[in-house]
């Protein structure tokens, strides 16, 4: 598609970079991005130089491009490419980091039920090891209040550990408020931005997060394979994480057995050899999301997700959305009883969206319209005529 210089791409020029909504309305980017022409082109470069260089391709451009998707990801949030560190999955970050505490003094880790699983399995599992979990529990259904954290961290308190963007509801937590809250009583914040990065502005270095976890494959567009941990320089320095691989040491390819010396910053979180592939994806992802500019992203999303609330309240539907809309980020959702069977009949009028128990999610995306909305909502209520609701 030819750009016109000086001047930013359309979002119509934007959609025609994604090949599926030439056949489908695709609404789910909370699961998983939609495929741009750049990313797979991206991938394509890959494997041609793994073609062409074979092991020589290592020390040229994959390490490059590994260090290039690092600074990518630290300026999208504010932070410098040394508390950037690259793991295949949001769940082996959180492995690294939850090793590297020592419980024994501040045993307590305070999480919501409102969290995405495995955030909550790492230290559920780690109470054999004595962390003592506090579960937050809350009858509201889209966030947690921020009074209940207050009352949950003490002195006692290692780590909070919350979501910035609900990944059931799309509520946006103040997670400066938190950060301010865990650190008045000595504690650590860990933030779970699988659902906010790309989507939502973020400076960690302004809201004082210490830990920051997101994906690559929802709104930063690349696809599954890899993740990214942010730390946060003073507090990383301090720790020794057990669960770290050659990746972590400081000279790695001094291949020494005998002494293990972990690097600076947030590399000594790392594991082992990155996936390549979901490397030059994720980076062509991360590409996009700093062309537009995650300001711009946010404002097309708040139309849009302001004009699919009220489309679907004006025929008489009850989205499930926080009160003032600007705490939404682009995940809508609307209960039905059989959420399943919604999202297949869906499926099958080639309207993409997903389910969580009880349940319909649309999430709108820059490369999605009003019209992508409008349709939703008029399949939802065909369907609900037909009983499948
Ligand atoms: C909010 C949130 N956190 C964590 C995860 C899990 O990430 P991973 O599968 O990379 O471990 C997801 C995955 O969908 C998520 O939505």
């Amino acid at each position: 598609m030819a750009q016109t210089v000086g001047r930013p791409r359309t979002w119509e020029a934007w959609r025609e970079e994604f090949p599926v909504f030439t056949h489908k309305v695709y609404y789910n980017t909370c699961s998983l991005g939609a495929l741009s022409r750049r990313v797979a082109e991206a991938v394509q470069k890959y494997l041609q130089q793994w073609d062409e260089s074979g092991a020589a391709a290592w020390y040229g451009p994959w390490l490059g491009e590994i260090e290039a998707a690092r600074a990518s990801f630290a300026r999208i949030i504010g932070a410098t490419p040394e508390e950037v560190a690259i793991f295949p999955s949001v769940t082996s970050a959180l492995t690294a980091v939850s090793s590297a505490f020592d419980y024994r003094e501040r045993p307590k880790v305070v999480l919501s039920e409102r969290e995405f699983p495995t955030t909550v399995y790492q230290w559920s599992l780690k109470t054999r090891q004595g962390v003592a979990l506090e579960m937050l529990r809350t009858s509201d259904p889209l966030t947690v209040p921020l009074e209940q954290y207050e009352r949950a961290v003490d002195d006692r308190t290692r780590l909070v550990v919350a979501s910035h963007v609900y990944f059931t509801s799309g509520a946006i937590q103040d997670i400066a408020s938190l950060a301010g809250i865990a650190h008045r009583r000595g504690a650590h914040l860990l933030v779970d931005a699988y659902q906010s990065i790309g989507q939502l502005p973020i400076d960690v270095h302004a809201a004082e997060v210490d830990f920051l976890i997101a994906g690559g494959l929802k709104w930063l567009l690349g696809g599954p394979g890899i993740a990214y941990l942010y730390a946060r320089r003073e507090v990383a320095q301090h720790l020794r994480p057990d669960d770290a691989g050659w990746f972590a040491h400081r000279n790695q390819f001094g291949f020494d057995v005998h002494r293990f010396e972990y690097a600076d910053g947030a590399r000594r979180f790392e594991g082992g050899t990155p996936s390549v592939a979901a490397v030059y994806a994720g980076r062509a992802g991360l590409d996009i999301v700093e062309e537009i500019g995650v300001r711009r992203l946010r404002e097309r999303q708040m139309e849009l997700a302001e004009h699919l609330v009220e489309e679907a309240r004006s025929r008489g539907l009850s989205p499930r959305v926080p009160a003032r809309l600007t705490d939404l980020a682009g995940i809508v959702t609307i209960p039905r009883e059989d959420p399943k069977a919604v999202v297949a009949a869906l499926a099958e009028r080639n309207i993409v969206v997903d389910s969580r128990p009880g349940l319909v999610r649309l999430s709108p995306y820059f490369y999605n319209t009003p019209d992508d909305g409008a349709r939703a909502i008029r399949a939802l209520l065909e369907l609900e005529k037909r009983g499948i609701r």
